[in-house]
C-alpha cells in the first residue's frame, strides 16, 4: 500500500480516538493520538505542580524531564515518563481540566508537532487531534473533521469516565467539554478549526462502525485515484 497519512480533528469527544484506532487497525497503520501528547504534557505539569498558564516554566519540565514515545505492537502510541510507561493514566478528570491551558502555548506545541510529523514520515498514520489537517499534516492524503452534537459527546465521555471508576455528572462534563472547546478554537496558534479541503462527518448518533466505515469509503477513493 502506498504511504498513507490520513488526519482526523475536531471537538473534545467526538470520537475522535475510537474511531481513529479502529481505522487504524482496519487499514493495518499506526495511531498517533496526539491528544496523548498533550495530555502527557499536562500529567507532568500535573505531578509537579506547575501552572499550566506559564510556558517558561513548562517548557523547563519538558527539558528536566524528557518524554519518551513508542509505538506498542498494536502500532499504537506510547508514553514514557521517569521510565514508566503513563498512557494508561492520561485521560483522569484532573489532566483533562489543566491540558487545554498549556496547550495554548507556541513552544510546547512547536515540540510536539516536531515529534508528529517525524511519525507521519516514518509510518503510515491515522493521526487525531485538533490541528492536523490545517497544521501537523496541511498535505494529509485525508482529512476528516468529526463532531457530534454537545449532549450526546458529554454521554459518551460519563460512560468512558464511570467505566474506569470516576464519579462524573454529563452536565458537568456539558460544560468541561463546551470550555475546553472554547479555549483550542479561541487559542492564537494552531486553534481547532476545520481544513478547507477536511470532509465533515457529524457522529451523532452513528456508531463508530459506520464512522468507520465513512471514512474507509472516503480512503478507498484516495487510494484508487
Ligand atoms: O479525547 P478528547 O477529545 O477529550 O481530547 P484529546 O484529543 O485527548 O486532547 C486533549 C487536549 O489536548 C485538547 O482539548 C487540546 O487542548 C489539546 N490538543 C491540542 O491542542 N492539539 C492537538 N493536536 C491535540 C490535542
Amino acid at each position: 500500500m502506498r504511504h498513507l497519512r490520513i488526519a482526523i480533528d475536531g471537538p473534545a469527544g467526538a470520537g475522535k480516538s475510537t474511531v481513529a484506532r479502529e481505522l487504524a487497525r482496519r487499514l493495518g497503520i499506526m495511531y498517533v493520538d496526539t491528544g496523548a501528547m498533550y495530555r502527557s504534557v499536562a500529567w507532568l505539569a500535573v505531578k509537579y505542580g506547575i501552572p499550566p498558564s506559564d510556558e517558561e516554566a513548562v517548557v523547563r519540565l519538558l527539558e528536566e524531564h524528557p518524554l519518551h514515545f513508542e509505538t506498542n505492537e498494536q502500532g499504537e502510541l506510547q508514553v514514557y515518563a521517569e521510565g514508566h510507561n503513563i498512557t494508561a493514566e492520561l485521560r483522569t478528570p484532573e489532566v483533562s481540566n489543566v491540558v487545554s491551558q498549556l496547550a495554548v502555548h507556541p513552544r510546547v506545541r512547536a515540540l510536539l508537532t516536531d515529534w508528529q510529523r517525524a511519525f507521519s514520515r516514518m509510518r503510515s498514520v491515522v493521526m487525531d487531534g485538533r490541528d492536523v489537517g490545517t497544521v501537523v499534516l496541511p498535505d494529509a492524503d485525508v482529512k476528516i473533521f468529526l463532531t457530534a452534537d454537545l449532549r450526546e459527546r458529554a454521554k459518551r465521555r460519563e460512560q468512558q469516565l464511570r467505566a474506569q471508576g470516576f464519579e462524573v455528572s454529563a452536565e458537568d462534563l456539558c460544560v468541561q467539554l463546551a470550555d475546553r472547546d472554547a479555549r483550542d478554537a479561541g487559542r492564537d496558534t494552531a486553534p481547532l478549526r476545520r481544513a478547507h479541503d477536511a470532509h465533515q462527518i457529524d457522529s451523532t448518533g452513528k456508531t463508530v462502525g459506520q464512522v468507520v466505515e465513512e471514512i474507509l469509503s472516503i480512503v478507498e477513493r484516495v487510494v484508487l485515484q
